[in-house]
């Protein structure tokens, strides 16, 4: 568990800018998170080697049931099967309803970061209860349409707010543009607040929108699509590492 904390702690880098402090500015290097949506199943021991070569530092796992979301797509033994391949963090994202039913698991299947999204669960602070006994960092999923406000009384207990940047289903779909502003007023929140809560983006990721994206205060960019579909995805990931 030490060991599972620690790698996620160290995979973060963020600076004060000393020179713009007063501007409260930081000098950011972004967490990569590539989804393994977009990864070629029929050779994914090769894509999961090529992701531990390069500057990822996450592995972005998307469980779907059908049932939140309209696609459906693997689960904790796919997931077990990757855990063996990798010593970085583990990210699972769940769209599934009643994620309380299968948290310990994911856990045993080899989850370091847990996250749920707040329109499936009524009871959201239990769910990230439970998600830290189990020794997992939490995490709280947002669709583009759930304003950042709901997240208030819980955001002092969570490690991750992973922002919806698409509707939540499918790779391979377009930024929604107005996340920039939530990012912002998120980024505020945490800030005012002095948390060390990590915002994650996920959908639509470009090289493009990158750099406006960690510019509004995210720290952890996903990418499927940008990375999977490119001629070089190694070369990829560097150069959305260093935006
Ligand atoms: C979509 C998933 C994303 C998806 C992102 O519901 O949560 O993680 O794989 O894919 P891209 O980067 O292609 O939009
Ligand atoms: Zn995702």
């Amino acid at each position: 568990m030490v060991v599972q904390s620690n790698r996620l702690r160290s995979s973060v880098i963020r600076q004060p800018s000393s020179a713009f402090s007063h501007l409260s500015l930081h000098l950011r290097m972004p967490i990569i998170a590539p989804s393994l949506l977009t990864a070629n199943f029929l050779q994914l021991e090769e894509d999961c080697r090529m992701l531990n070569e390069s500057q990822a530092d996450w592995f972005h796992l998307d469980v779907m049931d059908g049932r939140f979301v309209p696609n459906i797509s693997f689960g904790m033994s796919i997931i077990k099967q990757i855990r063996k391949t990798t010593q970085k963090v583990c990210d699972v994202h769940l769209m599934i309803l009643e994620p309380e039913k299968y948290a310990e698991e994911f856990k045993d299947a080899g989850a370091d970061i847990l996250t749920v999204h707040i329109e499936a669960c009524p009871h959201l602070h239990r769910n990230i209860q439970q998600i830290k006994s189990l020794g997992m960092k939490a995490g709280v999923a947002l669709n583009p349409h759930t304003p950042v406000f709901l997240l208030q009384d819980v955001l002092a207990d969570i490690d991750v707010v992973l922002i919806m940047s698409v509707n939540p289903g499918f790779g391979g779909q377009k930024f929604i543009p107005q996340t920039l502003e939530k990012i912002k007023e998120l980024r505020k929140m945490i800030d005012e607040k002095g948390l060390d809560v990590k915002i994650e983006i996920d959908g639509g990721v470009t090289l493009d929108n990158a750099k406006s994206i960690v510019d509004a205060g995210a720290d952890v960019l996903v990418a499927g699509n940008t990375v999977f579909a490119s001629a070089n995805p190694a070369d990829t990931i560097r150069q959305l590492k260093s935006i």
